[in-house]
């Protein structure tokens, strides 16, 4: 159905051109994905945990830290891959890096792109694949199912190595079910493979049991396991880690990458170590958790309320953002530029296809992290007007 025709209102919310930048000052409520609940973030308890990093016996801290991280950090960090996700991994083998782009930077280098083809979910997560790209790797787009990656396809493209994000499909969130996590573990044991799986938002999971990461199944040793502070604590932390399997940590030994200086602070590495000891992460992940059920909850309802049967919603299982399908005849382009014009900022999901001709016509990607649920109430409406012209 097509939307029925307004005039848009030139005053308030009309979006304004400056040297050629939209004027971000026009905008009420930004669903980007990536922002975070700032209201539930402890200030108070990483002031005070900031404070005891920064006292005269951690003086240790000013020189150069260990190129792989704190150690006392990645113990933090095994224990909880190892209680939350079932990752069997001693603290040596994981890196902390500044952030997930940065990590794959240093394993693209590792395993080397010149010779080496890249397979990724299609569509999937563009940062990466740029990265991939960036290093040599030939990407080989797989075509995903309704569980998710294609493992014939896989197969098929006799690729050796594939980035993949099973327990959270990014961007459309399906969940790989068990049987086809062991298919993809055979797939790295008759290919020689290696997997790279990037549980980017694992702690949030709505529906269902979680299933074990492929790292924790994987008996053949052949999974890179990565995972980010980003969603769940702060993205401006800039801290990730990755585990990599012995073999891969002791080629990271041998070839002078431990000369790579470590890019995370120590100081901030010291506050999570703290924080994470003395027991705030696991409350806090308990808190967002519910924190972001509600935001989403809100999100969900309030669409179904207003556009019902006009729109399709994607990927309510877990994480930080939805897709939406509008089915209103306006392109992405349109409904992105509609929903601005009433000072709402959505976002593209065409970038996440490396083959454009395929990707979704009609579709947005919606971040409610960083919204109040008010926010988020207001601006559907506001969708809504922008999209069927009512409201
Ligand atoms: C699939 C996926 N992995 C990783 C990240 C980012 O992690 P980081 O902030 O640690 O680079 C994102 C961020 O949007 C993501 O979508």
């Amino acid at each position: 159905m097509l939307p029925r025709q307004r005039k848009r209102p030139l005053g308030l919310f009309r979006l304004v051109m400056v040297n050629g930048l939209q004027d971000s000052s026009a905008i009420r409520y930004d669903f980007r994905y990536g922002d975070v609940d700032a209201e539930h973030f402890p200030f108070a308890t990483w002031r005070k945990l900031s404070n005891l990093s920064m006292q005269l016996d951690q003086r240790d801290l000013i020189a150069y830290g260990d190129p792989l991280g704190e150690p006392g950090l990645r113990v933090e960090i095994a224990n909880y891959l190892y209680s939350s996700r079932g990752v069997n991994c001693s603290p040596d083998q994981i890196m902390i890096g500044a952030g997930v782009q940065y990590l794959l930077g240093v394993l693209s280098r590792l395993i080397g792109g010149a010779n080496n083809g890249m397979a990724m979910e299609e569509p999937g997560y563009d940062g990466v694949r740029t990265i991939f790209s960036h290093h040599g790797f030939h990407i080989y787009p797989i075509p995903l199912e309704t569980d998710g990656l294609n493992i014939r396809k896989l197969y098929e493209s006799k690729s050796r190595i594939v980035y993949i994000t099973p327990s959270h499909q990014f961007p459309y969130g399906m969940v790989m079910p068990l049987p086809k996590r062991m298919q993809l573990l055979k797939w790295a044991t008759d290919q020689n493979g290696i997997i790279i799986e990037d549980d980017y938002d694992s702690e949030f999971r709505y529906v269902g049991k979680p299933i074990p990461s492929l790292q924790s199944l994987d008996t053949h040793h052949r999974t890179v396991y990565l995972g980010t502070f980003s969603k769940c604590l702060l993205p401006s932390l800039r801290i990730a880690y990755m585990v990599l399997p012995q073999e891969l940590i002791e080629l990271h030994g041998k070839q002078d990458y431990r000369l790579y200086d470590q890019t995370v602070s120590r100081f901030h590495q010291k506050t999570l170590e703290l924080f994470m000891k003395n027991g705030h992460w696991e409350a806090h992940i308990r808190r967002m958790r519910n924190v972001y059920k509600e935001k989403q909850f809100t999100l969900i309802s309030r669409i179904q309320q207003l556009m019902g049967s006009q729109v399709t919603i994607i990927g309510q299982d877990a994480g930080l953002h939805i897709l939406l399908r509008i089915h209103n005849g306006m392109d992405e382009q349109k409904l992105i530029a509609t929903a601005e014009e009433e000072g709402i900022r959505v976002y593209p999901v065409s970038p996440f296809w490396a083959q454009q001709a395929e990707a979704e016509k009609s579709m947005v990607q919606i971040g409610f992290g960083g919204l109040s649920k008010e926010d988020i109430t207001e601006g559907v409406r506001a969708l809504h007007r922008a999209w069927f012209g009512i409201g």
